[in-house]
């Protein structure tokens, strides 16, 4: 049986810079509430005159991970692309990198697991790659969140933690024992799908057209959450899973190296790192810089850590992921 390597990482966040201070502009909200409640200083917006997508951003970022791998898009045998955010009520953001990256037939694969997204796509990849189906697979978290935020008074207590940006990893197959992705833990709970949603468009309704009546409400169209409810779910979830997968692989925390958990609020991080009991500099976080960025969040970490030169060959990462679904997952990866 092969293992999944990752070979690179990229990541691309739009230039525009949006801080507290840029947002109490917009809606009566303070950069203390903000820092104090989830550690966000700033995000990142793609905005509507510098043209761009989920797809978009996915594309540059695979070019950098692409390059690092020292590889082509046609070395790649299909593409799994995770995001909540997609360019198109249907099809998928997945095909239309395929389009851009001029991979000729290849499949693409699109995943709808919010938080949990690129987690949930690279063991989908994983699968691929064990069995032997295919060699090299790009995975991507990409999202492109602000247009569906309401950034005014009413929606700050979602239009605050949301970013965009994109993440892409190659996974090569590889038959060196213990290396690679180790497993990955997988779970969802969708008596919970309300607690955290954007409603619209979508097909709940009997005898109307899916877009009949979505603009008369507010709600729907703009993202909706239980924040507290999240945010407990959130840090019993987390360790949980990571210890799941610690587990199943005879491990201790004492054994990672580095974790990195979904970007959703620095406080949950926080308090996932207190219940692992992992010191400070075994935990990265960013979203300081980037806020949440839902699927991109991991590849985005990953990515700056490599641009960081703080990955480093046989060290072990644990990623744990929590959101809208509810679904979690994690996973362990031997670089
Ligand atoms: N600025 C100022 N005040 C605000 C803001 C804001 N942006 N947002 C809310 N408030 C106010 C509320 O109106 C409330 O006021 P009130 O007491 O007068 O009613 C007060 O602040 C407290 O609001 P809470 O919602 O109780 O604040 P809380 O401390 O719970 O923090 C937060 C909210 C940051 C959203 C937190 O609940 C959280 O992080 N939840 C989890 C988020 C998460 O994990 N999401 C999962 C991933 S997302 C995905 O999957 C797509």
């Amino acid at each position: 049986m092969f293992h999944s390597k990752i070979i690179g990482i990229g990541h691309f966040v739009p230039e525009k810079v949006v801080t507290n201070h840029d947002l109490e502009k917009l809606m009566d909200t303070s950069d203390e509430w903000i820092q104090e409640r989830t550690g966000i200083k700033e995000r990142r917006f793609y905005d509507p005159p510098e043209k761009g997508s989920t797809a978009i951003m996915a594309y540059k970022a695979s070019l950098i991970a692409l390059e690092r791998a020292k590889l082509k898009a046609k070395d790649i045998d299909a593409i799994v692309f995770a995001t909540l955010s997609p360019d198109y009520y249907f099809p998928g953001s997945g095909v239309l990198l395929q389009h851009m990256l001029e991979m000729d037939t290849k499949p693409a694969i699109d995943i709808r697991a919010q938080c949990s997204g690129f987690i949930y796509a690279l063991s989908v990849a994983d699968q691929f790659i064990k069995t032997g189906m295919y060699k090299r697979i790009l995975v991507i978290g990409s999202e492109t969140q602000n247009l569906a935020l309401d950034l005014t008074t009413r929606g700050r207590g979602m239009g605050v933690l949301f970013g965009d940006g994109g993440g892409a990893a190659i996974l090569e197959a590889t038959d060196e024992e213990g290396k690679g992705i180790l497993s990955t833990h997988l779970h969802s709970q969708g008596e919970f799908a309300d607690v955290l949603c954007i409603r619209e468009p979508g097909s709940n309704k009997i005898g109307k057209s899916v877009y009949e009546n979505m603009h008369l409400n507010h709600d729907n169209i703009h993202p909706q959450m239980d924040g507290q409810l999240v945010f407990k779910n959130a840090i019993k979830r987390m360790p949980e899973v990571t210890m799941e997968a610690l587990a199943a692989n005879n491990l201790t925390t004492e054994d990672i190296d580095m974790f990195l958990p979904h970007q959703a609020n620095l406080r949950i991080s926080q308090m996932v790192q207190k219940f692992l009991r992992l010191p400070d500099e075994k935990v990265y976080n960013n979203i300081q810089k980037y806020g949440n960025t839902t699927a991109a969040t991991l590849p985005i970490l990953l990515s700056d850590l490599w641009e960081q030169g703080r990955i480093k060959e046989g060290q072990l990462f644990a990623l744990a992921a929590f959101g809208s679904g509810f679904t979690w997952a994690s996973t362990l990866i031997r670089f």
